[in-house]
């Protein structure tokens, strides 16, 4: 709900509010204060098209549960501010000659218990490969440098696998993952089915940032800073977009499913005047949902949420980020991500919830017996080639897969020595947060991406159901690739 007004004293507004949401006790303090602090060109919207919608890849299949694309990775322009193009790499749909390429790629979409078999094609001047991040697949498909040799560039290859995962997933390469992902390699995967949630829209929004310089272009620079902290984009973008706009109905429900793609930085997302309902995390739905008023998320999470949008129909709400920002810089200001406009008002309100839960999960069994795996993730250290990370003191590739047995269950205690929250992110498999930092998890739900706090620990526990060899690793990327990786062997 964008109200235009005295600039200063909305500045004055804006700023009392971010002191409040600083202070103590931050998520008492009402966003509606912070109603007033959107950016002003969401006052003055110039365009009228749904710039989120990302476009699903042609499934060629007819075979209405086998799923079959073309994806082809390569070199081209996007348009990230509008009216400029800027060079980038990314996916397109390779079985239309026509299709643009796309920063996120197109939608890889299927139901539960599809085959999906991806053509994959490299068209880039460098190696890559394709990791499918988030469904349990079998190991062979997982685009690991652990599992699969480069795809050269002009080299292809296809992946294949049966999603059993209901859930916001998203594919990306595994190869010099910070500057491919950075250039724009990145799509989301949605598996459809479970329970069934009336709402207005389904929408997709893959946060991430971009280093613009120059009249848009992209700057390839990495800092002593972005090694460090993880590179931090000066663009916040949605779905490839800064400072979008949508179309929205009043008084509708509609279900939000976030991915972050930014290789380092944290987002931390708020509603003025709404709050979020979070049904599901990276493994899917939860059992029961639970309401926030800022959703923070980290690179390589994914959450659901189903927001109940309320205002007048002309009248706008801005989603924000109010991230507190890097450590060891003064807090930075919310930023505007993308607006909604309310030209319309819902006909009926939006149906109950089902009745029960929305999925059962059973929490894994664990006791004082459990083995416990220790991780610690370490860095920076200088080194002759620049700056190091390291896990469990080592750095990869130069360090020994661990190994674990097929069907254990184990508890592992990741403990974060940098200076910086890390992301940890097991592939191949899901696991149930026990603990982080000092907080137990009270709630329950399956991740394969969580935060280790700087300076604290990580408890999750885990069952591993498929063999092969997984890595495990930072997704601030600028550590995984210069070493806080693993290797973890399933047998
Ligand atoms: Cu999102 Cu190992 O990756
Ligand atoms: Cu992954």
């Amino acid at each position: 709900m964008i109200r235009m007004g005295d600039a200063s004293a909305g500045r004055r507004r804006c700023a009392e509010a971010r002191l409040a949401l600083r202070g103590a006790s931050r998520l008492a303090v009402p966003l509606a204060l912070l109603s007033s602090c959107a950016p002003d060109r969401a006052a003055s919207p110039t365009r009228t098209t749904d710039v989120l919608a990302v476009e699903p890849y042609v499934d060629l299949d007819p075979d209405p549960r086998v799923v079959e694309v073309t994806m082809v990775a390569a070199v081209g322009d996007v348009e990230i501010v509008p009216g400029t193009l800027t060079a980038a790499w990314g996916y397109r749909d390779g079985s239309r000659p026509d299709a643009p390429l796309r920063v996120p790629g197109p939608l890889l979409e299927a139901n539960e218990g599809d085959l999906v078999r991806v053509h994959f094609r490299n068209e880039l001047p460098w190696s890559t490969t394709v990791h499918w991040h988030g469904p349990r697949i079998p190991n062979a498909m997982d685009g690991s440098p652990s599992t699969q040799g480069h795809v050269v560039p002009g080299g292809a290859f296809d992946y294949e696998f049966v999603v059993r995962d209901v859930g916001t997933f998203w594919y990306h390469p595994h190869l010099l993952a910070d500057v491919e992902l950075e250039r724009g390699l990145f799509g989301p995967l949605v598996v459809r089915g479970g329970s069934t949630i009336d709402v207005a829209a389904d929408r997709i929004l893959v946060l991430d940032d971009v280093k613009l310089g120059e009249g848009g272009a992209f700057d390839a620079t990495v800092s002593e800073d972005d090694v460090v902290y993880g590179r931090r984009g000066t663009t916040l973008l949605v779905n490839g977009k800064p400072g979008a706009f949508a179309p929205a109905a009043a008084g509708s429900r509609e279900r939000w499913r976030f991915i972050n793609a930014a290789n380092g930085r944290p987002f931390e997302l708020a509603l003025p005047g709404h709050r979020f309902r979070v049904i599901g995390w990276d493994g899917g739905l939860l059992p029961a949902p639970y309401e926030a008023e800022t959703l923070p998320i980290a690179p390589g999470e994914r959450y659901e949420v189903l927001v109940d949008l309320e205002g007048d129909v002309g009248s706008a709400v801005t989603l924000l980020d109010v991230s507190p920002g890097r450590p060891g810089l003064p807090p930075s200001e919310p930023a505007g991500l993308l607006t909604f406009r309310f030209d319309a008002r819902a006909s009926a309100p939006p149906l109950p919830l089902p009745a029960g839960p929305l999925r059962p999960i059973e929490p894994l069994r664990v006791s004082d017996e459990t083995p416990v795996r220790k991780v610690t993730l370490s860095g920076p250290q200088v080194a002759t080639t620049g700056l190091e990370f390291r896990l469990n003191g080592q750095r990869w590739p130069f360090s020994a897969p661990v190994t674990a047995a097929l069907g254990a269950t184990e508890v592992w205690l990741v403990e974060n020595l940098t200076a910086l929250d890390e992301p940890f992110h097991l592939h191949g498999v899901f696991f149930q947060v026990l603990k982080r930092g000092a907080a137990p998890e009270t709630r329950l739900g399956w991740k394969d991406t969580a935060v280790v706090p700087a300076g604290g620990t990580l408890r999750f526990a885990v069952t591993y159901g498929e063999p092969g060899m997984w890595m495990f690793h930072s997704h601030v990327l600028e550590h995984a690739e210069r070493g806080m990786m693993g290797d973890l062997m399933v047998e």
